[in-house]
C-alpha cells in the first residue's frame, strides 16, 4: 500500500519551481547553445587568486584560521559590518552619523536573496500588498508568491519606476481602504534586473517622500535592492534611496558581494531601521544563526587589502566591453528591423529587448526558433505579474551579457536575428497559404 499523502504547508503549496528552471536546463542540455538567459557572472574574471590569497592569509595564523572556521554571529562579522557601512556611506558621500547609521544597523546575509526572503518573513501575512516595478526581478516575485503576498505594479520609463504612477496607485489604495495592507515598495534601482534601467535621482527622493506620506497607519518600507550598484561602467554613481532616509526609518538597503566579487561567497548585506533589524535577527537566528563565517572573513580581507575595490574596477571594464559588444551586435543585426528596440544599460549585465509584433513568450514562436538557431533568452513575460490592472506584455526579452564570452555575444545576437527572420518568413508563408 502506498504511504498516506504528505500534508504540506500553505507556504510550500504556494511555492513553485522558478519559471526559468526550464531555460537553465535547456542551456545545460544543448551543446553549442549560447545562453543569454542565466544571470550568471563572467567566468574568466572570477577572483581566484585574490580569494586564494585571502584564504591563505586567514589560515596562515591559527588564531585567525580558527576564528574563521568557528561559527560566527547571527548579525555577522563586526569588522565586515563596519566595512560595509563605510562602503555604502562613501558611495553616498556621507558619514554614517549623517544618516543615523552604525554597524548595529548592518546585517550580513547569505546573499542578498536571503535578506529579501527574511524581510518578507518579518513583514508579510498572506494577502498583504507589495508594490514592485513592472517588470521586476522574477525571483522576488516567486518569493512573494510563497509568502502569499499580493503584487501590484508600477510601470517603468527610461528613468526607472514612475513616481506619478506610484502616487496614483497609493492614492487609489488609500481611497479603497487597502493602504493598510501595503507593506513594501520594492525597487531594483541600479541597472535593474531585468531591464538595465536606473532610477533617476529626483525619483529617489520622491520615493521616500511617498512612503512617508502614505505611512499613515503603519510604516511602508522601501526595499532598495542595489545588487548591481558597484558595476557601473558609464557615468557617475547616484546616491542611494537610503541616502534620502536621514533618520533610518523607511528604507531597507540590500546589496551583495555576488556581483562585484564572487557569487560563490554567497555573502550579502543590508542596512535597515532598528525595529526591522530586531525581528529579522530573531528569524535569521532560527534560520541559520549566522551566514557562512569563512566567506565573511574572506570578504573582509578583500576589502581591507584593497583587492575588492581593484577587482570591482576590473569588472567594470569587463562588463563595459561586453555591453558594448552586445549593443553593437544589436545595431548591426537589427538595423533593418524597425520592430526591435533595446535599452543601453550604464552598468550591470542586462539588456532589455522589445519587439513590436513578435511573441517572445514561453509558448510563443521565438523561443523554439531561437533554440533552433542556438541561442537562449529569458522571455520578458517572466518579469511581469498578472495584477489587477494589466495584461502581461509578451514581446520582450531579457538578454544577459554576464556569462557569455566576448566571442559568443555577437554570434548569439546573429542567431537571434536569424530566429526572428525565420519567424517572419513563417508568417509570410502562412499569409501566402491563406490567400
Ligand atoms: C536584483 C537581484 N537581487 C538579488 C539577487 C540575489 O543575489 P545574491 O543572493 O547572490 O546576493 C539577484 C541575483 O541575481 C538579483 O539579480
Amino acid at each position: 500500500m502506498p504511504p498516506a499523502p504528505l500534508s504540506r504547508s500553505g507556504k510550500s503549496r504556494r511555492t513553485t519551481d522558478s519559471p526559468i528552471s526550464y531555460f537553465i536546463q535547456k542551456a545545460l542540455e544543448t551543446p553549442g547553445l549560447i545562453s543569454f538567459a542565466a544571470g550568471l557572472v563572467d567566468e574568466g574574471s572570477l577572483p581566484v587568486e585574490e580569494v586564494g590569497a585571502a584564504v591563505a592569509g586567514i589560515v596562515a595564523d591559527p588564531l585567525t584560521g580558527r576564528a574563521a572556521l568557528q561559527y560566527g554571529s547571527t548579525q555577522g562579522l563586526p569588522e565586515l559590518r563596519e566595512q560595509v557601512l563605510q562602503l555604502v556611506c562613501d558611495a553616498d558621500g556621507v558619514r554614517p552619523s549623517d544618516v543615523n547609521l552604525t554597524a548595529d544597523d548592518v546585517c550580513i546575509t547569505t546573499g542578498s536573496q536571503q535578506l529579501l526572503y527574511l524581510l518578507g518573513e518579518v513583514l508579510f501575512d498572506p494577502g498583504d500588498i507589495v508594490i514592485t516595478e513592472a517588470p521586476s526581478y522574477f525571483v522576488f516575485h516567486s518569493l512573494l508568491q510563497s509568502h502569499g503576498a499580493k503584487v501590484l505594479t508600477v510601470p517603468l520609463d527610461e528613468h526607472g519606476m514612475r513616481m506619478d504612477a506610484l502616487e496614483s496607485l497609493l492614492e487609489r489604495l488609500r481611497r479603497s481602504g487597502d493602504l493598510a495592507r501595503v507593506k513594501v515598495i520594492y525597487t531594483v534601482d541600479y541597472f535593474q534586473n531585468p531591464t538595465g534601467l536606473t532610477l533617476a535621482v529626483d525619483r529617489r527622493a520622491k520615493l521616500v517622500e511617498l512612503a512617508r506620506q502614505y505611512s499613515t497607519n503603519h510604516r511602508i518600507i522601501v526595499l532598495e535592492d542595489a545588487a548591481y550598484r558597484e558595476l557601473r561602467f558609464t557615468g557617475a554613481d547616484l546616491p542611494s534611496v537610503k541616502r534620502f532616509d536621514p533618520k533610518n526609518e523607511f528604507v531597507v538597503y540590500t546589496s551583495t558581494f555576488s556581483k562585484p566579487c564572487s557569487p560563490g561567497l554567497k555573502t550579502g548585506y543590508a542596512l535597515m531601521p532598528p525595529d526591522v533589524m530586531a525581528p529579522l535577527l530573531h528569524l535569521k537566528g532560527s534560520h541559520d544563526f549566522g551566514s557562512g563565517n569563512l566567506s565573511q572573513h574572506v570578504a573582509s580581507r578583500l576589502i581591507a587589502s584593497g583587492a575588492y575595490a581593484k577587482h570591482a574596477e576590473h569588472l567594470r571594464n569587463v562588463y563595459r566591453k561586453k555591453r558594448d559588444l552586445m549593443v553593437q551586435a544589436l545595431e548591426t543585426e537589427f538595423r533593418d528591423f524597425p520592430a526591435a528596440r533595446w535599452t543601453v544599460p550604464a552598468g550591470g549585465f542586462y539588456v532589455w529587448l522589445t519587439f513590436d509584433g513578435i511573441d517572445t513568450g514561453p509558448d510563443g514562436p521565438l523561443v523554439p526558433a531561437a533554440l533552433e538557431a542556438g541561442v537562449l533568452y529569458v522571455p520578458g513575460q517572466f518579469g511581469h505579474v498578472f495584477d489587477d490592472t494589466d495584461s502581461v506584455p509578451n514581446n520582450e526579452c531579457r538578454l544577459c551579457f554576464g556569462v557569455a564570452t566576448e566571442d559568443q555575444i555577437p554570434e548569439g545576437i546573429r542567431r537571434l536575428r536569424k530566429a526572428c527572420a525565420a519567424i517572419s518568413a513563417g508568417k509570410r508563408e502562412k499569409v501566402k497559404a491563406s490567400v
